[in-house]
């Protein structure tokens, strides 16, 4: 990103926990309320990036770093950027590329991104935050990205992740990922029109320059559904019966997509922490939310213990309202 000259955050690597603490404490000698992320280099379930906001608690979270085993043994302590998060997807085949909506996932478990970080609560699709930066977001961020892998002969082909944060206006890199994000895929996905298949071949042959992608105008929230407990302790809610899940796919415009559920018998029943997605398409924020919501209260799980944030796409629902002539 450095060499590249992509905007994104400071960062140092570090492997040694001393070397790490001595770095810090610099960092807190200038700036003692500095925000500092410290993240484990591989992935952790969502919960590998550790916000501190003093110099106490940035030395806990390094010390945290050994709980991820492998994927903490080598971690970053990243400068804190203070804003508002988005994804964008790519699609390169090493020399061209597409661009998909944008979206925005919920990260914490409680509303208005409050509490313990999770595998993610939700997302919506677009993001509206990033509809006047769409040109600077390809440009600075990800045909930067792009054009210099090529340069340095590691061309990159599949689809690219950016995690981002809009700071005064100006959307800066946080991560990228070799992936598409969970759920941003299960409202970016639905959007594209254009047949998958012919998208991906057309990636791995090298032509992309050939196709164009149609994208469709909807909006769409996706809620998730977890088991109560969750992220912490839900061992009370396992095998117990999820109801109401079939008819929620029947209602028009609605997709339920499974994670953690085992099926027996034609019965749904929990198998983890995140359960399922639901995902809702209006012709506006405003009208998927109240789809999905309306779609996810006639679900639960046994013993009262299905557990989802009632706030998913807040900021943009706000947005909305407020410049509902201009969106
Ligand atoms: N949405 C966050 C992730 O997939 O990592």
């Amino acid at each position: 990103m450095q060499r590249n000259k992509i905007p994104s955050p400071k960062f140092k690597y570090f492997n040694s926990e001393k070397l790490a603490k001595d770095y810090i404490k610099l960092l807190y000698d200038k700036e003692p309320e500095k925000l500092i992320y410290i993240k484990a280099t591989k992935l952790c379930g969502g919960k590998g990036a550790l916000k501190s906001k003093s110099l106490d608690e940035s030395i806990r979270n390094i010390g945290k770093m050994k709980v991820f085993g492998e994927a903490g043994k080598i971690f970053l302590v990243e400068e804190g950027l203070e804003g508002e998060e988005f994804s964008y997807y790519a699609i390169s085949d090493g020399s061209n590329y597409r661009i998909f909506k944008s979206a925005q996932d919920n990260k914490t478990i409680s509303n208005f991104d409050k509490g313990d970080q999770t595998g993610r609560m939700g997302a919506i699709s677009p993001a509206i935050i990033t509809n006047h930066l769409s040109k600077e977001i390809e440009n600075q961020l990800i045909a930067k990205a792009i054009n210099g892998m090529k340069k340095e002969h590691i061309p990159y082909i599949g689809i690219l992740y950016l995690g981002g944060v809009v700071v005064n206006d100006k959307p800066i890199n946080i991560e990228y990922n070799a992936r598409w994000g969970d759920p941003e895929c299960q409202v970016v996905l639905p959007t594209i029109k254009t047949d998958y298949v012919e998208i991906v071949t057309s990636c791995l042959k090298g032509k992309l320059n050939e196709i164009e992608i149609e994208q469709d105008n909807k909006s769409r929230v996706c809620v998730v559904g977890a088991s109560r407990g969750y992220p912490n302790d839900y061992s009370h809610a396992k095998r117990k019966q999820i109801h109401g899940l079939e008819n929620a796919m029947k209602i028009n415009g609605v997709t339920i997509f499974g994670a953690d559920i085992t099926i027996q018998d034609e019965k749904f029943y929990t198998d983890g922490g995140r359960l399922f997605s639901v995902v809702a398409e209006g012709e506006n924020i405003v009208e998927a939310k109240q789809k999905a919501y309306s779609a996810i209260a006639g679900i639960n799980v046994e013993g009262n213990n299905l557990q989802y944030r009632t706030d998913i796409g807040w900021r943009d629902i706000e947005r909305f309202l407020r410049n509902k002539k201009h969106l």
